[in-house]
């Protein structure tokens, strides 16, 4: 995390990477450029295509999740739908979970459909379900685990198997996970991406995504995006870089504070349901526990008073951002009806299973006991004021 990356793109003897806000790359030798141009040499030569400082970036990534290749993008959802998009025909079958990521899913139930392209959505943890889809045939096996917000875990060497002997390119969005606590690579995934904009990151000023995985696959990935242009920014890259370097620091912190929320909120009267995938009560603690290192950083509860519940006790959290965003230092907390689902009705919801009166919590760096201290206040307040 700290070194990965960073010494081929180091100018001027400076120990940090620079920003290089260059657009366009001068060259004198003619036949020099020619060679770049055609990819023949390495360089630079516009900053749509690449850029050092972008380099950078996805290098470390790569050498994260044991990419052989990697490309970046100016958002986690342009690295979705670019990743698709490349791939997929008039004609083609995706199959999916029901509980991949609200813009992603936006992705397979509206604009696919355009194109004439199925994506069929199973549901998330029905692993037979899954296998049966895609013995049908299938051109991409896209998983997402954990996913958003009720924390599901589908196991990903299980159906990348069923997904390579059907032909598929297996895809995996790690954006939860993070390289540190699960490599889909090594479960058998073709390509692995993320929204950077999140752990990645970690400080929540930076928008990027990023895929990782085979070479002749990333590069038909990254031609798409070079020409489409969904690129990342230089000055976002940097952000992310930084970020990047503590990286592991935040997520076991991360980590072990959710184990300890979810532990604290499991025991409180006012909980109705705690999601954390560490929790030997949660559905997929085997499969977890056999995939990745560490739990992960993000967790979900339900309140008994649904959401007048919620609209009494979210407001008196002091360590908090309500907002629609996680993976940054600050703890987040975000109902599912205003963040990842707000574009669902209550019924579909319901159907989805998740509860009108459920937060997700994204665990920050403070300490726990400072969390947990502020969660029992909150609760303490809710129980003397729910009707
Ligand atoms: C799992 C997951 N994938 C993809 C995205 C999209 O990322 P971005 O917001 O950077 O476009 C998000 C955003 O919340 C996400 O949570």
């Amino acid at each position: 995390m700290v070194w990965a990356g960073e010494r081929e793109v180091r100018a001027h003897r400076g120990t940090q990477i620079p920003v290089v806000v260059s657009v366009a790359y001068g060259y004198d030798d003619m036949d020099e450029w020619y060679e770049v141009a055609l990819g023949k040499k390495p360089g630079h030569i516009y900053s749509r295509n690449t850029n050092p400082t972008v380099q950078a970036f996805e290098e470390k990534v790569r050498i994260l999740e044991g990419a052989a290749a990697a490309t970046s993008f100016s958002t986690g959802m342009a690295a979705v739908s670019n990743t698709l998009y490349t791939f997929l025909r008039p004609g083609d079958r995706v199959v999916s979970i029901k509980d991949t990521y609200g813009g992603t899913t936006k992705i397979f139930t509206e604009f696919l459909p355009k194109l004439n392209i199925d994506a069929t959505l199973c549901n998330t943890g029905d692993h037979e379900a899954i296998e049966t889809e895609i013995g049908r045939g299938c051109q991409i096996l896209y998983l997402e685990s954990p996913t958003n917000p009720t924390v599901k875990i589908t196991d990903i060497e299980r159906l990348a198997k069923a997904g390579k002997a059907a032909g598929a390119i297996v895809v995996v969005d790690n954006t939860f996970a993070t390289p540190i606590n699960q490599n889909p690579l090594c479960l058998g995934a073709d390509l692995v991406l993320h929204s950077a904009t999140k752990f990645l990151g970690g400080h929540a000023d930076a928008m990027g995504g990023v895929v990782c995985g085979r070479k002749e696959l990333v590069e038909q990935i990254y031609h798409y995006r070079e020409i489409n242009g969904a690129t990342l920014d230089p000055w976002s890259a940097y952000l992310l870089l930084r970020g990047m370097k503590t990286l592991k620091l935040r997520v076991e912190q991360q980590t072990r504070s959710a184990m300890e929320i979810a532990k604290f909120l499991q025991k409180q009267e006012l909980v109705e349901a705690v999601y954390y995938p560490g929790l030997e009560t949660h559905v997929h603690h085997d499969i977890a526990k056999q995939q990745m290192r560490g739990f992960g950083g993000m967790l979900s509860f339900a309140l008994k008073g649904g959401l007048e519940a919620v609209g009494i006790m979210l407001p008196k959290l002091e360590y908090a951002n309500r907002a629609a965003n996680l993976g940054a230092v600050e703890t987040t907390y975000g109902p599912a009806r205003t963040t990842s689902h707000v574009e669902c009705t209550v019924e579909e919801r319901q159907a989805m299973g998740i509860p009108e009166g459920l937060v997700r919590i994204s665990a920050g760096i403070e300490d726990v006991e400072d969390l947990i201290a502020d969660l029992e206040q909150a609760l303490q307040y809710l129980a003397a004021h729910l009707k």
